[in-house]
């Protein structure tokens, strides 16, 4: 394998860890199993620069790293998409810690990246600021180019130029588009985005692979999965639902209730992330090292994992969980499918196991318990 020695000056340890891995198209089920071998690099706790530590999943990965002991700096632009003062609020907790600090600006403005990833020098870089969301990609399809195409390239020239041992991006479920073979897997093509948010994100993919190639970037791309739990995004729907109902409006619910989604909660998606940031993909010597079911770049030190709970929830059964939770039903507004949206997604999450050990912990009624009670509390509902 190659490797390229980064940053001599922090101290690495390195265990060769076994991991094992599906030899077939590892769908639930199927057990035959072959070993893969990936180098585990310890490169934490160190410094880690995460954009998008105001947004909802920022937010949470800066708290986990910081309960360990890393320093961060946080970049957000506190776009106005949703709730600014929800953003701020959580910039206000994080910098409680006298290990996090951060930098608001737009990833696209001139220098502005870059200045602040030279002076902080991080190791790692978990990039998750973006233009998210399904729906506002129809009304505002420029912030999607400007946040995630324009925001990206910044990032990765950061990583590039100051060779960090890690480049670590967000992608969603939603690049899967038009895929029908469930649940969805990282070596499946994923050719036929529905949205600009997908096809931005896949845009970003296909960028980090090249960045990975030319540059020898160790680049993960994380694909993640409906994610809910406290502090969560008011355009989401478990915010929605929940604040609907507890002011007597109806509840929008597409495609006659007919989806299915698989529903991953902050804390155990942040686990992952976390898990993985010990696992820079390494560019293989040939092919043939390469596992079956093990997405790593045949040309790159790169990799995209899915990042789920392996679960395909009803939607249906959610509501039904959030009216237990609530002690309150809803008024339920039945509609069509809406524009660009999928009716199921699911993920197989066993490249992820495989590579870090993670299994969720928080089902999705747990989850769901865990939202109210800080929902009503924040909002005083
Ligand atoms: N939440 C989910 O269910 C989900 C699912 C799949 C993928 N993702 C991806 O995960 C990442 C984080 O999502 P989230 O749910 O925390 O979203 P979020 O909107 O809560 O957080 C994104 C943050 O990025 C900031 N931002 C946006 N554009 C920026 C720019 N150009 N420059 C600087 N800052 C900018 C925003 O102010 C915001 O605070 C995103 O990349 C998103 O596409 C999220």
């Amino acid at each position: 394998m190659v490797g390229v020695a980064r940053k001599p000056d922090i101290a690495v340890g390195s265990d060769s860890n076994t991991l094992i891995s599906n030899q077939n198209t590892r769908k639930p089920g199927q057990i035959e199993m072959r070993r893969m071998t990936q180098t585990k690099t310890q490169i934490t706790p160190c410094k880690v620069l995460i954009t998008g530590t105001a947004g909802f999943i920022g937010f949470h990965l800066a708290k986990l790293l910081l309960s360990e002991g890393f320093r961060v700096h946080g970049f957000d632009g506190m776009t106005d998409y949703y709730d600014v003062k929800l953003k701020q609020r959580r910039h206000q907790m994080l910098l409680q810690n006298a290990n996090f600090t951060m930098t608001e600006g737009m990833l696209e403005e001139a220098d502005r990246f870059w200045t602040v990833a030279e002076e902080f020098a991080p190791d790692v870089i978990v990039h998750l600021a973006a233009q998210a969301g399904v729906g506002y990609s129809l009304k505002n399809p420029q912030a999607y180019i400007e946040s995630n195409i324009v925001g990206t390239f910044k990032v990765m020239e950061a990583a590039r130029k100051l060779e960090v041992r890690h480049l670590m991006m967000a992608s969603t479920s939603s690049v899967y588009g038009a895929n029908e073979e469930m649940p969805f897997d990282e070596c499946e093509k994923a050719d036929t985005p529905l949205t600009m948010y997908a096809a931005t994100k896949k845009a970003n993919e296909a960028m980090g692979h090249s960045y990975a190639h030319l540059w020898n970037l160790p680049t993960t791309m994380f694909r993640f999965f409906s994610v809910y739990g406290t502090w969560g995004r008011p355009d989401l729907a478990l915010f929605k639902f929940v604040d609907a109902i507890l002011d007597d409006r109806p509840i929008d619910i597409y495609n006659n209730g007919e989806m299915y989604r698989d529903f991953t909660y902050v804390d155990d998606l942040v686990r992952g992330i976390r898990l993985l940031i010990d696992v820079p993909p390494v560019r293989p010597d040939n092919r043939a090292d390469i596992a079956k079911g093990d997405s790593l770049s045949p040309v790159a030190p790169y990799r995209i994992v899915n990042i789920g709970n392996s679960e395909k929830v009803p939607l249906l059964d959610f509501i039904d969980a959030i009216e237990d939770v609530l002690g309150k039903k809803a008024k339920r507004n039945y509609m069509g499918m809406q524009t660009g949206d999928v009716p199921a997604t699911w993920a197989n999450a066993t490249l992820l196991q495989d590579l870090t050990g993670y299994k969720p912990e928080i089902d999705f009624h747990t989850g769901i318990e865990r939202f109210v009670a800080w929902f009503r509390e924040y909002y005083n509902k």
